[in-house]
């Protein structure tokens, strides 16, 4: 479930982090202050922090520089093990979204950038309906992701793209399942939570769920 796409990142593990720091014109856009987004992220982060999609490690390693006690989820293997041997006291765990070891302590935060994605509209409410009975009393939830302001802005952005004759980021964006504000916020406020959106590039938002009490 959500795990579809794990694979595409065996052949990306290499090249990412040159993806992610501009060398691949067609995701320049995409990851346009991946840095800043990241640490918006970690800024907001407090406590039991789970991460959920680690990748390369990127986020992980801000969170870390906060000296958070973070537990790592990442259903890749290979970028499983690129994370454990980047950070190795690090607990980084075979899991998905959906699916992961609950800590023996309650989590206070639950953290993702550019992996959310992966699930379809349906997966995420039941993610997020799973985090709001998991997360302790005042905890939260911070993901950093592409998303569309509404139906025509996506269609408006494919569009572009074709344009700019990017045909890898359009089958991307067409293949997964990026959705729009108005369902990641009813899918977040029919699980209790108080949710605010900050738009970080043209293409990745800020998604901020306090648990409501
Ligand atoms: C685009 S990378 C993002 C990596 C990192 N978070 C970053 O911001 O650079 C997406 C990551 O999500 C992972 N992923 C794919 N499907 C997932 C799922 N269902 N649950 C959790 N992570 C998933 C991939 O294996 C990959 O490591």
């Amino acid at each position: 479930m959500g795990r579809e796409f794990v694979g595409i990142f065996d052949e990306w593990i290499d090249s990412y982090d040159d993806s992610v720091s501009g060398k691949d014109e067609e995701y320049r856009e995409v990851f346009a202050g991946y840095d800043d987004i990241l640490q918006q992220v970690a800024d907001r982060s407090q406590g039991l922090t789970v991460e959920f999609g680690v990748g390369t490690g990127n986020l992980t390693e801000k969170l870390l520089q906060k000296k958070l006690d973070v537990v790592g989820v990442e259903p890749n293997a290979a970028m499983r093990a690129r994370t454990q041997t980047r950070f190795p006291d690090l607990s980084v765990v075979d899991g998905d979204f959906n699916h992961f070891p609950l800590p023996e302590k309650p989590i206070d935060t639950l953290v993702s950038t550019y992996a959310f994605h992966h699930l379809t509209d349906e997966e995420k409410a039941q993610a997020v309906n799973q985090y709001a009975k998991i997360l302790s009393p005042n905890g939260q939830v911070v993901f950093a992701d592409t998303m569309f302001e509404n139906d025509e802005a996506r269609q408006k952005q494919w569009e572009k793209v074709k344009k700019q004759g990017f045909n890898n980021l359009l089958e991307d964006l067409k293949r997964e399942f990026y959705t729009t504000k108005q369902i990641m916020q009813k899918l977040f406020e029919d699980a209790g939570f108080l949710i605010s959106f900050s738009q970080l590039n043209d293409y990745v938002w800020l998604i901020h769920g306090k648990k409501q009490a």
